[in-house]
């Protein structure tokens, strides 16, 4: 058990919420959520009580993956607003005492923006090496990779003959991070955003941004293509990379830095993430997502997790990282369908609430920094979608039809779509019970969720015992008690199929979190003797009554340690 002080850190203890930009709210009818639509709800998200809102991308794009594919650093989308309201924006969240991360997406740009155009013109391009670039073989593309929105992982360019890499859709080429002169362009461009005093970057794909070799991949569960990342995720040179740019740009600035690392491990993360590695602050895992293989086998897998992994998962990141490095926890964003739906109870309401509100308490009192996706603080859930038409999103689109040209049934891709497509978490955010949720006048891009009638962020402010008063009171939670912050975690109750139980013991400080993941009442031993005090947060009126858990119940007790467990 660790007693000693921690290093107290402003975005250890910050809780940060995520916006996507385009569905949080839209202020001019034209069906798309912009800068000026955030700035309205700023009071929403005080009240809530994060501290660090993190902005999808709003920089200047043709929109083909909804803004990962920037064809201007420095200049917002129209669609979003002007650079004016960006500067508004950031001067009230600051007045707020909130602060703003931007993300930061350099594996790729868009095919639009001008170091591509000139890129491609010619072998002599001066800013031909800024891509990358390869001859075919053998009449075909260079290798056998697959992208990650279906289809091969390099296009040919009629201007030349050759293929570029493009690790996602065809209109997001690959940088050239090999090349110097990349980086200095992307390192200016993130200090340009540092001096307007942003507060940090989330770093898109960033463990993508060496690649180690060209070599054909091992075939992907789908069987139709190579699997880059062997050479791709995690590759030789990105720590070099990343130390580089720390060294150039992050260390000038108090901020918040946290990767996007696919095929991160706790060791990596030590290095990515390392209080002492100079890279970044934070960095993203998947494993989490994948107790239902819904990174790895997205599109392909059988759908069923088990707490056994869920907890061997946590507690593994808890553990490893502990006094190394910090976690970034998160149960969604706008990748992954919504929490409930996927690990909770979606299927009547009662059980939705106190679902979402057992997730939360479950993961964010953990040790790390939480991450709240729009909408997870109202315990929103997925849709039903019937045909792929009813999709805007391009990795979905991409790799059913990848799917369905293999002869997959329509029945069986829509299946997968409505588990685990993106789609779910980019529904527009259902503000009241008004005409499209509030969320516009106009006609939205993507439908709202049907239920937001009733499922919507005002009604749940009315309501004391919502999803939404519930996460208030557990950031409040959390803020209040160093043991919470920054204590030891350690797994109780390890063979328990239904109950995630586990302390965080801080300096005689101690809190236990217990919770159950099932419908059905759950034995929960380490309630002897505890049901006369009441928790320090509950689901359940007045908490626990027996030495069982109730469906989905969760409940927090907070005491010294001298106190028996
Ligand atoms: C990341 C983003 C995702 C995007 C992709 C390509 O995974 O989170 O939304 O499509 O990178 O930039």
């Amino acid at each position: 058990m660790k007693l000693e002080q921690p290093a107290r850190a402003w975005w250890k203890e910050a809780a940060v919420y995520q916006i996507y930009p385009r569905s949080f709210c839209d202020s001019n009818g034209d069906g798309v959520g912009d800068l000026p639509g955030i700035l309205q709800k700023l009071d929403y998200l005080q009240q809530l009580g994060v501290d660090v809102l993190w902005l999808n991308p709003v920089y200047r794009s043709p929109g083909v993956d909804n803004g990962y594919d920037i064809s201007d650093y420095r200049a917002i989308d129209p669609v979003f607003g002007t650079m004016e309201d960006f500067d508004r924006l950031l001067e009230e969240v600051h007045r707020r005492g909130m602060r703003l991360v931007m993300d930061l997406v350099v594996n790729h740009t868009s095919d639009r923006h001008p170091w591509f155009i000139e890129s491609r013109q010619s072998r002599q391009s001066p800013r031909r090496d800024w891509y990358i670039w390869r001859d075919g073989v053998n009449g075909g593309p260079p290798n056998n990779w697959g992208a990650n929105f279906g289809g091969s992982a390099w296009t040919q360019d009629e201007a030349t003959g050759q293929y570029y890499l493009h690790l996602f859709a065809p209109q997001q080429p690959d940088l050239n991070w090999e090349n110097p002169a990349v980086r200095d362009a992307v390192f200016e461009m993130m200090d340009f955003w540092f001096q307007k005093g942003i507060d940090g970057f989330r770093m898109d794909v960033i463990s993508l941004i060496s690649k180690g070799g060209f070599a054909d991949g091992p075939l992907r569960p789908d069987g139709l293509y190579g699997d880059p990342s062997p050479q791709c995720a995690n590759g030789p040179r990105v720590h070099e990379y990343l130390r580089e740019m720390n060294r150039r740009v992050l260390s000038r600035y108090d901020c918040l830095t946290v990767g996007e690392n696919a095929g991160n491990t706790p060791e990596l993360a030590c290095r990515y993430a390392g209080f002492e590695t100079e890279e970044l602050k934070m960095a993203f895992q998947f494993d989490l997502m994948d107790v239902d293989g819904g990174e790895r086998d997205k599109w392909s897998a059988r759908r069923c997790w088990k707490l056994a992994d869920i907890k061997d998962v946590m507690t593994r990141w808890q553990t490893e990282l502990e006094g190394k490095a910090w976690n970034a926890l998160f149960w969604e964003n706008h990748d992954q369908p919504r929490s409930v739906s996927r690990f909770g109870d979606a299927g009547s309401e009662e059980n939705r609430v106190r679902s979402a509100k057992m997730l939360a308490t479950c993961l964010f009192l953990m040790q790390g920094t939480p991450y709240i996706y729009q909408g997870e603080e109202l315990g929103l859930v997925n849709r039903r979608f019937t045909c792929l038409e009813e999709i805007d999103d391009v990795q979905t689109r991409g790799n059913c039809a990848d799917r369905l040209a293999h002869g997959a049934r329509l029945a069986d891709v829509m299946e997968t779509v409505n588990y685990i497509s993106r789609e779910h978490a980019r529904a527009p955010m259902p503000w009241s019970a008004a005409p499209q949720g509030g969320f516009t006048t106009g006609a939205p891009w993507i439908p709202l969720h049907p239920d937001y009638p009733f499922l919507n962020a005002e009604a749940q402010q009315a309501d004391p015992d919502s999803v939404y008063h519930y996460y208030r009171k557990l950031l409040a939670l959390r803020k209040s008690s160093m043991a919470l912050l920054y204590g030891h975690y350690a797994l109780q109750l390890p063979n328990s199929q239904q109950v995630y139980a586990y302390t965080r013991t801080l300096n005689g400080e101690q809190a236990l979190v217990l919770c159950n993941f099932s419908g059905e009442t759950a034995p929960c031993p380490l309630l002897r003797g505890r049901t006369e005090h009441p928790p320090a947060l509950a689901n359940y009126a007045g908490g626990p009554a027996e030495e069982a858990l109730r469906p989905w119940e969760c409940a927090v007790y907070l005491h010294q340690t001298g106190q028996s467990l």
